[in-house]
């Protein structure tokens, strides 16, 4: 089994690092609008840990919330897909390979698709080891587990249905789980979570199911485009390197589907140069594995 040694590494000395702060998390006790708040406090994009702070534990799992708390980071993201009796989980591929050592523990499960194993045969994986030996042990969260860790760490979703087309009727099973969870209530909508997909069929049936509910459409639509996309949606989420200033003006330009200026969150941006470059874009937001680096990049902290 593989074991990246750069990422041990990093995850070792951030633990160390969070050691000498003792390990609190500055926004934590905030409520939303505080100064500590990232969308009202230092200025310059919100910054959002994407999988959790992934570049320094194993994506998409508890730890890397916990250590995205830690590092003081409010807004997480993730990814949901569905097991074969009808779980909500959160994993990123649509198959185990990558990310659990599900290989050795169902050998003769190829391809590995997460729609193929019970959410019980999920549970049995190990979705820590492949990124740090230190991490062994992790699991695949339900999305009701996750959901769970992020209300007690006092963080926001941003929540990406994967895959969509795989899993018919995923939209309105994961509004169900939401609202069960507790945060489709007025508080959790206004200020702490975002429903994302590359579908926009999905995130239309969203709008639809929710239309009080914060979305995003991911991808690049051309500016002729966009006016139909302000129609369910109210933030366009696209790859970095796809945007210029003229366009994320354009989105800005635009009324969403709640009435306000339309925003952007752009992806996947690790490097401090392209978060200073795509913050001169007018970016709203910065998804990013490496959250503290983001942060230092374009705000000085
Ligand atoms: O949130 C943006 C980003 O997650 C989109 O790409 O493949 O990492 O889900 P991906
Ligand atoms: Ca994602």
């Amino acid at each position: 089994m593989y074991v990246r040694p750069a990422a041990a590494a990093a995850a070792a000395f951030l633990g160390f690092t969070l050691t000498l702060l003792g390990g609190t998390a500055s926004y934590a006790a905030a409520g939303p609008g505080s100064s500590t708040d990232p969308r009202a406090g230092l200025g310059g994009p919100v910054v959002y840990a994407h999988r959790g702070a992934s570049a320094y534990a194993p994506e998409n799992t508890l730890d890397a919330i916990d250590l995205a708390m830690r590092l003081g980071f409010a807004w997480v993201e993730n990814d949901v897909q569905r097991t074969k009796d009808g779980v909500l989980v959160v994993i990123h591929d649509d198959t185990l390979a990558r990310t659990t050592d599900v290989e050795q523990v169902f050998p003769g499960r190829s391809p590995w698709k997460v729609k193929d194993f019970t959410a019980d045969e999920i549970a049995r994986l190990d979705a820590g080891s492949w990124f740090a030996e230190e991490y062994r042990g992790a699991r695949v969260p339900t999305l009701r587990q996750y959901m769970d860790r992020v209300q007690r760490n006092q963080q926001r979703l941003l929540l990406e249905i994967k895959k969509p087309e795989l899993y018919p009727g995923i939209e309105e099973q994961t509004l169900e789980l939401l609202d069960e969870a507790g945060w489709l209530d007025e508080r959790h909508v206004a200020q702490k979570l975002v429903v994302q997909s590359f579908s926009a069929d999905c995130v239309r049936i969203v709008h639809r199911l929710r239309p009080d509910l914060v979305t995003a459409f991911l991808g690049t639509p051309a500016l002729a485009d966009l006016p139909r996309y302000a129609e369910f949606t109210d933030r366009i989420n696209p790859w970095h390197t796809t945007i210029s200033a003229d366009w994320v003006a354009a989105v800005h330009g635009l009324v969403g589907a709640h009435g306000k200026a339309m925003e952007v969150d752009t992806w996947i941006v690790d490097d401090a140069a392209i978060a200073r470059k795509v913050r001169d874009m007018g970016v709203d937001g910065i998804i990013t594995n490496a959250p503290d680096v983001v942060r230092a990049a374009v705000t000085g902290f």
